[in-house]
């Protein structure tokens, strides 16, 4: 997989996302997986857990509650959790009042091999039933038999009037829409996550209130098919459109948009207000329509291509991200030519590639063999990696010479002499500290001097 620092789908659990809220009560330790979302889903479940007095641990060994916010989407996720369990065994083993939750995608999908692979786990807990956890998290002490089970879908659930905990820093973000309706026969997401809903308006605008309040510089809105968002007659341009006119918002960002869901007003709203990013992440997942077809994606690649098309006319500078997958069942070599051919003519500035992995419950799962050899997939994944490495280079590299407003997120991780932050299109900008202060969310005009296929380098301006 091509996991760089952009991508969007890289949480590997290594921060508690249980804020410090300095209060004497149980310890929870929340580790996430997964995407943004996942994140988001976090900080919920640590503002639902706060409210009962339940505070943040520091360490795995000192907690009362460990709870692994999982990811279903990929087999390499999921596998990746069952491994992270097999080792939190031993702290269990240590602490026999531990408390192991497993949260999230995983929760629903693997209930029962979750009770099989890791029996020792205590309690299992579905994204739409986080308001019941501290119920769950009593009785599961309580509870002889494990493990304890709620994983039950709600399609009104959106979590509205609940305040997360946010992870102290510049950015945040809030889930405006939870569940998909889309079906794409590859996606687990439906199954786990359930039907399509909105949060109301009035609930998110608040939210982003509060948040540029408390000195958040950049909000980013989630959604399955976050373009797709309704309420009542609100569309999610007009949501977008209210959020720009909030003070103190520099930098408004979303994912993932679904290309059948664009109108041409979510556009010019973006073209409209300074602070909503030039940065789309538009999945395609093939270049091929007989594999989108099958994939049920409702475009064909005529009409993507007619979409950037669309996206470039409107607003000139758009970035763009995506996602492809590569041996989905019967990609033929004329079908994954079609992918390299996509990725040449539309030059994603990034791009996230994944393998096809099976998961269960879903149409392809059910109905389509998943039958390219897992050599042919590996081959296919490699080379078009190659031919983005070598794209993302290029469209780096074209920017040296120009300078770029960045938001600074702090340190570089390489060399404290440096500073990072993020362009507005989304590309991460390492530069030399200048001899002046610079905090996270400053903006600050660097002038690009190198390059390399996921970072620009330079000085302030
Ligand atoms: N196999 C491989 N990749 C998948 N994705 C979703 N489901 C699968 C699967 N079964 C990828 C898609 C999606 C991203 C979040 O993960 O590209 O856009």
């Amino acid at each position: 997989m091509n996991e760089t620092q952009q991508d969007p789908y890289a949480n590997n659990g290594d921060v508690n996302a249980m804020p410090n809220v300095g209060r004497p009560g149980k310890r929870v330790f929340i580790e996430t997986y997964g995407c943004q979302m996942n994140l988001a889903d976090s900080e919920l479940m640590g503002g639902i857990l706060s409210q009962e007095g339940y505070t943040a641990a520091q360490s795995l060994e000192e907690s009362d509650v460990i709870l692994i916010n999982t990811c279903a989407v990929r087999e390499k996720a999921e596998e990746r959790v069952f491994g992270r369990l097999s080792h939190l065994l031993r702290l269990k083993n240590e602490n026999p009042e531990l408390i192991l939750g497993v949260t999230g995608c995983m929760a629903n999908h693997l209930k029962e091999s979750i009770t099989k692979r890791a029996p020792y786990v205590d309690l299992v807990v579905g994204p739409d039933a986080y308001r019941r956890l501290p119920g769950l998290l009593v009785d599961a002490q309580n509870e002889e038999v494990d493990p304890l089970i709620d994983v039950k879908l709600d399609k009104r659930e959106v979590y509205d009037g609940l305040k997360p905990v946010r992870t102290p820093g510049i950015s945040a973000w809030i889930s405006v829409q939870r569940g998909c309706d889309k079906f794409c026969t590859f996606c687990v997401v439906p199954f786990t996550r359930g039907r399509e809903r909105g949060v109301p308006p009035e609930d998110i605008l608040a939210q982003c209130h509060d948040i540029a309040e408390r000195g958040y510089k950049e909000v980013t809105l989630l959604g399955q098919t976050v373009n797709s968002y309704v309420w009542e007659d609100w569309d999610f341009a007009d949501l977008l459109a209210a959020i720009a006119k909030i003070d103190g918002l520099d930098r408004i960002r979303f994912t993932s948009p679904y290309p059948t869901d664009f109108k041409t007003k979510l556009l010019e709203t973006m073209a409209e207000y300074d602070n909503i990013c030039n940065y789309l992440h538009l999945p395609a997942q093939s270049g091929s329509d007989d594999v989108l077809e099958r994939m049920k994606r409702m475009y064909t690649r005529q009409q993507f291509d007619d979409l950037v098309g669309e996206i470039r006319t409107i607003v000139p500078d758009m970035a763009m991200s995506t996602d492809i997958i590569v041996g989905f069942p019967g990609e033929t070599d004329e079908d994954y030519e079609k992918t390299l051919d996509l990725m040449r003519k539309t030059r994603f500035d990034f791009g996230y590639l994944f393998k096809y992995s099976e998961r269960s419950l879903t149409a392809a799962a059910r109905g389509i063999p998943d039958d390219i050899p897992e050599e042919v997939k590996v081959e296919r994944l490699s080379k078009l990696i190659a031919l983005q490495e070598d794209i993302s280079r290029e469209i780096f590299q074209g920017r040296v010479g120009t300078t770029q407003q960045v938001m600074v997120i702090g340190d570089s991780r390489r060399d404290d002499t440096q500073l990072c932050g993020r362009t507005d299109d989304f590309k991460m900008t390492v530069f030399d500290k200048p001899d002046y202060e610079l905090k996270p969310g400053d903006l600050v005009d660097v002038v690009v001097e190198t390059a390399t296929s996921h970072t620009l380098i330079g000085r302030v301006a």
